[in-house]
């Protein structure tokens, strides 16, 4: 064994690929993926799996999830069962066993991960979650390795595939939001609830982690302003459409000594950007580093075997070495957005009338019984504050400009 730091994370190096005996916490779609990916590599076996009472039907599995987290015969621990509970008691068991863990739900990481970092340090075993973040992109990874070359200094992209494939199809089908929404829950994109995907949720827990692996910095959960799709129309798309705009969900973070911006919102995006180009379910994540061009990662977002992919990244990690993608030193900011300017576009019904947005409008367009506007630069503090108070009695959709950002 060779002892080395890396990026301030205490690193134990292995001269031998290890071999690893794992134990799997759920067997839904990433699971199994990663159980017919795993069939052909013989280093790696997955020994146990812990499904629910009833469904432990092959002799690999147990419906006792001890007898995986408490296993002698186990080294490392996958968790895709999803949710907070019972995944925290269970990654917690089996860091405190001993074992290696990886886990690919973002939820647990945002709530849980300076607790399993510091319980991974204690057991000196690795605590790795690529697949959180961008699901089949080694994003996290990828800024971790760059981090090496100087520091990351802005983080951001469209981190969410539900939402990315809904708006697809909305402009290329034409589709309602109602109709798209349920395409994308035939497909499996979308939960029952999708309140996590629409609402924005799922992206602040990504940007979360990328800001956290990128800056050491946990940004406040409740001081990253959010404004997910539920509000996107059909009209919206038309509209925008005729004026050669399209929608995307994006979000963004920069972490400074002297700056802590962090927001998500939709996105006016021309058909020269990057982003523009993301269609269907994929990402788009990206990463900028001081006097270097943006490093970009485009592709799956989620889905079972691109999930699995990257969850056999760090497999193989662990199998050359222990670490953490949790950094020890990591603090707790608050995200400061009244520096960060940008134009927005904003729809609403004729019969709001409101002086403040009045006064910020640079273009307006009635059409029917709807108003379009275009504003000046405005904060994305401001913007976001202005459009809740007007949505507790007016329906309303708004989105900045990415090419009108000062950031
Ligand atoms: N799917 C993706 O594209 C994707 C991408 C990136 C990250 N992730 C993350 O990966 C994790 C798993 O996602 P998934 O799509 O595979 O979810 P999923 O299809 O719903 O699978 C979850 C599995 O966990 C089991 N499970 C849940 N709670 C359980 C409990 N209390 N006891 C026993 N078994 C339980 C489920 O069993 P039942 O079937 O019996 O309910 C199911 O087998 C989540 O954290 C998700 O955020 C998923």
């Amino acid at each position: 064994m060779i002892e080395c730091f890396h990026y301030k994370y205490k690193c134990i190096q292995s001269e031998d690929m290890r071999t690893l005996t794992i134990g799997l916490l759920g067997y839904g779609t990433v699971g199994k993926s990663l159980d017919s990916l795993l069939q052909t590599h013989d280093a790696l076996t997955i020994a146990s799996i812990f499904r629910r009472k009833g469904k432990a039907v092959e002799p690999r599995m147990t419906d006792d999830p001890m007898k995986v987290v408490a296993n002698s015969a186990i080294d490392t621990v996958v968790e895709v069962l999803g949710g907070l509970h019972p995944a925290y008691e269970l990654v917690k068991s089996a860091l405190m066993n001993g074992k290696h863990v990886v886990t690919a739900n973002k939820a647990l990481v945002n709530a849980y991960g300076d607790e399993f970092k510091r319980l991974a340090e204690v057991h000196q075993v690795s605590f790795l979650f690529n697949a959180a973040c961008g699901g089949g992109l080694p994003y996290l990874s990828s800024m971790i390795d760059s981090r090496e070359e100087g520091s990351i200094t802005s983080v951001g992209g469209i981190l969410n595939g539900t939402t990315n494939f809904m708006i697809d199809q909305m402009e290329r089908k034409h589709l309602s939001f109602e109709e798209a929404l349920k395409q994308a829950q035939s497909l499996g994109y979308a939960e029952a609830d999708p309140s996590g995907d629409i609402d924005g949720i799922d992206t602040l827990n990504k940007l979360r982690l990328a800001l956290v692996v990128s800056s050491n910095r946990w940004v406040e959960v409740n001081s990253v302003q959010v404004e997910g799709i539920r509000s996107l129309q059909a009209d919206d798309i038309t509209f925008l459409q005729a004026n050669g705009l399209k929608v995307r969900l994006l979000c963004y973070g920069q972490m400074s000594e002297t700056r802590s911006i962090a927001f998500v919102e939709p996105t006016l995006v021309k058909a020269d950007e990057s982003e523009s180009a993301i269609l269907a379910n994929n990402n788009i994540a990206w990463f900028s580093q001081d006097g270097q061009p943006r490093q970009e990662l485009i592709g799956q977002g989620a889905g079972g075997l691109p999930t699995a992919g990257n969850i056999l990244r760090d497999l193989e990690h662990i199998q050359r070495s222990t670490s953490s993608m949790l950094p020890m030193d990591t603090i707790l900011v608050q995200a400061d957005n009244t520096q960060e300017v940008h134009p927005y576009y904003v729809r609403h019904a004729l019969s709001l009338r409101n002086s403040a947005l009045e006064s910020i409008t640079v273009e307006k367009y009635v059409l029917g019984e709807q108003v379009y506007r275009f504003t000046s630069p405005v904060s994305v503090h401001a913007m976001h504050q202005m459009m809740s108070t007007i949505r507790l009695h007016h329906p309303v959709f708004y989105a900045g400009l990415l090419s009108g950002r000062s950031v």
